[in-house]
């Protein structure tokens, strides 16, 4: 009799990819996914740190299962990710009904610790282990696969208001073969697109058999795999922004033209108290080289507001290096203190200023957003079709600019299309296959 594992994901794509992996792990000792608490004999809470909402919102999740353990006391409640690495023994002194508490670099010892769990003992493993997570955990199932995947290349940063080097450990990169032979095994499974994942991952620099590579070569040497259409990678640093990988941009048409590089303010004063070590300028000079090689170069970035000392000229100079970038997309934040950060130790900005300037903030990009998607409307663009639409005979996927686009067609998940664009909605655009079918 097989099991039923849920497992709820928070925060970012590289948390989507672990819950995979895990689930996977979980799989080889029977249990199948389910996708609700209530029916679940495991419910495994993948969680984030990255601000303090997102932490508190775990022990709220977490309150909300007392009557469900109640009721079944053979539930079993894990949580994983950052929350796990960051609070550890601290989850279970809060959250008694918790059974286990496993870091980010622990999960392949999941199952071991399933085992435990199931026999009445609790554990908790926020080891930094020195073997590598991704070679104890089974191959894929053919199951799990859609059009696209996330493949992780890289873990760890070193921003000063970030906690990621606290939860997810050293700045490392996997060894170049063991990321091709798995993107090769998800290209047999149908795979189509796959992003590669990094906290920092233009930074990515695993032991290749010729010595180390650069993402710039990984993105190369995957190109050639046959049968894989797309290639992106996310979450990029300006400083690490090489040239090798700037040409690939040129030359590679399987290299997205889509580009997540984060600079989180436009203020030299700030960039140096976040650590970046980039000036705005730099950034600027930066995106010019980029859309020399890749003209279309759709930008996204990340934006912290009232970071500590925030003055109204720093907010003012976000706000004019936001016009000069023009982004397709962009997330923004009101900056949160972590504990354990160099940052956290500062005075803050005041609450109501900081949300003010949120607002401001996001009205510009939104406009920027939307005049971006509106530019689409009579271009043709490529979709990878993902999945069903809300619509009858609609199916929605992703254009080379990462657009979700809703179509009516016969088309099948994994097949790419030529599309022209006829309309624009606030998070989509619509369009029609052009002549010919879907591939
Ligand atoms: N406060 C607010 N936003 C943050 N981010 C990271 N740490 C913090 C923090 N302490 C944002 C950054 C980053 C994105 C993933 O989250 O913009 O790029």
């Amino acid at each position: 009799m097989s099991k039923k594992l849920y497992i709820k994901t928070y925060g970012c794509q590289m948390n989507v990819y672990d819950s995979e992996r895990m689930a996977e792990a979980m799989g080889a000792d029977g249990y199948v996914l389910t996708d609700t608490a209530e029916n679940a004999d495991m419910v495994l809470l993948n969680t984030c740190h990255i601000r303090e909402k997102a932490a508190e919102k775990v022990y709220s999740d977490l309150g909300r299962l007392k009557p469900l353990k109640a009721a079944r006391p053979d539930l079993k409640i894990g949580v994983a990710g950052c929350v796990a690495q960051a609070e550890g023994q601290e989850i279970l002194r809060r959250m008694p009904l918790v059974d286990l508490v496993v870091g980010p670099q622990s999960y392949h010892r999941l199952p071991a610790m399933a085992k435990a769990a199931e026999a009445g003992q609790k554990t908790v493993d926020t080891d930094f282990p020195q073997e590598d997570k991704f070679d104890h955990l089974p191959d894929r199932p053919k199951a799990a696969i859609r059009p696209t995947a996330f493949l992780t290349v890289q873990e760890g940063c070193v921003c000063a208001f970030c906690v990621v080097p606290y939860t997810r450990g050293a700045e490392v990169s996997r060894p170049s073969a063991r990321i091709m032979a798995e993107a090769r095994g998800l290209v047999e499974k149908g795979v189509r697109e796959i992003t590669l994942l990094g906290q920092n991952v233009n930074a990515y620099h695993g032991a290749g058999p010729d010595g180390d590579w650069t993402l710039g070569r990984l993105v190369r040497e995957l190109a050639r795999i046959d049968g894989l259409e797309r290639i992106r990678y996310t979450t990029s640093h300006p400083n690490d922004m090489a040239d090798d990988l700037i040409a690939a941009h040129g030359e590679e048409a399987k290299l997205m033209p889509y580009l997540h590089l984060p600079v989180q303010s436009g203020s030299d004063r700030i960039l140096k108290a976040m650590n970046r070590k980039h000036t705005a300028e730099q950034y600027l000079r930066l995106i010019e080289r980029i859309r020399a090689a890749r003209p279309d170069m759709m930008m996204s970035g990340d934006f912290i507001v009232g970071f500590p000392g925030e003055t109204d000229a720093d907010f003012q100079a976000t706000m004019d290096l936001i016009r000069s970038v023009d982004y397709g997309m962009a997330y923004s934040f009101k900056y949160s203190a972590r504990p354990g950060t160099p940052a956290a130790e500062k005075a803050p900005v005041p609450a109501d200023v900081a949300d003010e300037r949120l607002q401001t903030l996001q009205a510009l990009l939104t406009e920027q957003q939307r005049r971006a998607q509106a530019a689409m409307v009579g271009r043709e663009v490529s979709v990878l079709f993902e999945k069903p639409g809300r619509l009858p005979g609609q199916m929605v996927g992703k254009s080379d600019y990462l657009h979700a686009v809703h179509v009516v067609t016969d088309a099948k998940p994994g097949d790419i299309g030529r599309v022209a664009i006829t309309a624009t909605a606030p998070n989509s655009l619509a369009g029609a296959l052009v002549a010919g079918n879907a591939t």
